[in-house]
């Protein structure tokens, strides 16, 4: 039986190969990481959003866990795994991150500043969603990170959770609008 799983497995492994040879695809282990970071943090950013939409009960430490999964993926973490040479095989990278590397790794640390606020309004409501929390109605989230600030930046820290939060996906937007090929 067991024999039976590891021929199984065996010869899957082939064909996948066999599969990448004849498709000219294959995925270096850096497109790779880096691919798997940004589904990390599409998982964390899901489990967030849930709890502001009541789907899910509120947790502050999967909370806190999720926002922290975001930060460490995001800032020197996040820009290293995009170095030149960007451009790569079953890669969405856009040339565009070479062309404009400070927009690219301003953004990546922008998104640790907003996601480091989110861990810090868990550690402050250990037991309930606070309404304090919640975005209020004059909370504008035009504009997001890239457009013009009048004044100086909005602390993340202060603003309320949910409004971070929807600034901190209005950063992964831009920068997908930005520095990611569309479609296939
Ligand atoms: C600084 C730029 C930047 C930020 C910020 C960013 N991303 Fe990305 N993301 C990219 C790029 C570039 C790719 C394409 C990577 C590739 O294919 O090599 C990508 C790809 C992805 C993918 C597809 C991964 C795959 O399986 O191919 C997902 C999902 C994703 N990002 C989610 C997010 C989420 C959620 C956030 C915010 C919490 C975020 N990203 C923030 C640049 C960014």
């Amino acid at each position: 039986m067991r024999l039976k799983v590891r021929a199984l497995v065996l010869s899957a492994a082939v064909f996948t190969m066999a599969i990448s040879a004849a498709t000219g695809q294959s995925t270096s282990p850096k497109v790779a990481e880096r691919q798997q970071d940004m589904k990390a943090m599409a998982g964390a950013a899901k489990i967030i959003d849930a709890m502001f939409k009541d789907t899910s009960p509120y947790d502050s430490r999967a909370f806190k866990t999720a926002a922290e999964t975001i930060r460490v993926h995001s800032g020197h973490r996040l820009s290293a795994l995009f170095e030149a040479p960007v451009l790569a095989e079953a890669s969405k990278a856009s040339a565009s991150i070479e062309a404009d590397r400070p927009t690219f790794d301003k953004l990546a640390a922008e998104l640790g500043v907003y996601a480091s606020a989110l861990a810090v309004a868990a550690d402050r409501n250990p037991a309930v969603l606070a309404p304090e929390m919640r975005m209020k109605s004059g909370d504008v989230t035009m504009g997001g990170p890239l457009a013009k600030r009048k004044a100086a930046a909005p602390d993340p820290v202060k603003m309320p959770a949910e409004h971070a939060f929807h600034m901190m996906l209005q950063i992964c937007t831009s920068c997908h609008a930005k520095f990611r090929v569309k479609g296939e």
